[in-house]
């Protein structure tokens, strides 16, 4: 199994940190499914030290959303340090991870995410800091490269990060201007593997339990993250666990299976999002539109999910597709 510090996380198939996805109904539906280890969303730790009523609330947490690790945006140390401060005790974290993978605009723009990349000494002092002044590890989560650098130049960063005491590397295998299309540069991924003792946790078109394992013998990593796979498709975690193990593959879901699934999820959003109920219908339908994905009526069922504008008319909606 994969161990972070000396935390054991049970599991070497991780849920992905994903800002706007990865809230609490989402984990509990995943670990309903076979996650056994989830990250919150991204959580800015400007907004955190601001005490921006919104970021706090990503925090929110139950008993059975254990075990979890928290991301931290931040472009200076002392900010970063002071918010994690603020965070730990509300959420009984296994690791803090330091985000140097996002590459929105806005976000480079306030030199954090994946300019973290470019910024090597700051991001290695950010390491340095958290970790000997948290008594959980620390981890970063980073690109194979901020334009198109040799490999050589990230695991050269991957092994300053060991050093300043990171206790994994996270790698997203595409560049920051590829974001989320392109071919996974496996060869990058295993190239950081190799150049560090620290586990390296692979991410990148986790999509499948085949490409789960494709990503697992390909790179040698130690774990790896579902991200865009486990959205609307909680049963990824179940089919990935049980490929690695014997290379079963499970039976296709019927339509009743996903719709009951997607109730339980709607019935959480209801439960657990302290959001008005306009907000909150408007990310139902999102959510609702992930599971639709795979069915061969999804682009008409799509028009009728955009006019709901109720929690009721949803689980109707549902109830006769
Ligand atoms: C909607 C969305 C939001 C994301 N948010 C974050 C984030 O907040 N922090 C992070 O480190 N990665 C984030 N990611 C990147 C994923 O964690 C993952 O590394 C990436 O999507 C590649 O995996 P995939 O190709 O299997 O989706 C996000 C990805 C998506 C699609």
């Amino acid at each position: 199994m994969l161990k972070i510090g000396s935390c054991d996380l049970g599991t070497k198939v991780l849920l992905a940190p994903m800002s706007g996805c990865t809230d609490l109904p989402f984990r509990l539906i995943a670990r309903e499914h076979g996650a056994k280890f989830c990250f919150f969303e991204m959580i800015d730790a400007h907004s955190v030290i601001r005490h921006h009523r919104k970021m706090l609330k990503m925090v929110k947490t139950v008993e059975s959303d254990r075990p979890i690790a928290f991301q931290l945006l931040a472009n200076d140390t002392q900010t970063i340090l002071q918010a994690a401060k603020i965070i730990l005790p509300m959420a009984d974290a296994k690791f803090l991870d330091i985000n140097a993978a996002c590459p929105v605009k806005k976000v480079i723009k306030k030199k954090a995410g994946a300019y973290l990349l470019k910024n090597g000494d700051m991001l290695c002092e950010m390491i340095k800091i958290l970790a000997s002044s948290l008594p959980i590890p620390i981890t970063v989560k980073m690109r194979i490269g901020y334009e198109d650098e040799p490999i050589a130049d990230i695991m050269r960063l991957a092994k300053k990060c060991e050093l300043s005491g990171a206790s994994a590397i996270f790698i997203h295998g595409r560049t920051r201007p590829q974001h989320y299309s392109g071919v996974v540069n496996y060869d990058a991924i295993k190239a950081v593997k190799d150049s560090v003792k620290i586990p390296v946790i692979g991410s990148g078109d986790v999509m499948s339990p085949e490409l789960a394992k494709n990503m697992l013998d390909k790179t040698d990593c130690d774990g790896i993250l579902v991200a865009r796979g486990a959205l609307g498709n909680p049963w990824i975690f179940e089919a990935i666990d049980s490929f690695l193990k014997d290379g079963s593959l499970s039976v296709p879901r019927d339509l009743s299976m996903v719709k009951r699934v997607v109730k339980r999820h709607m019935a959480y959003m209801q439960k657990y999002m302290e959001c008005g109920e306009p907000s909150k219908v408007g990310i139902m339908r999102k959510v609702l539109i992930w599971y639709m994905r795979s069915f061969p009526n999804a682009k008409a069922v799509r028009g009728q999910i955009s006019l709901v504008k109720e929690y009721e008319k949803m689980i109707e909606l549902i109830d006769s597709i």
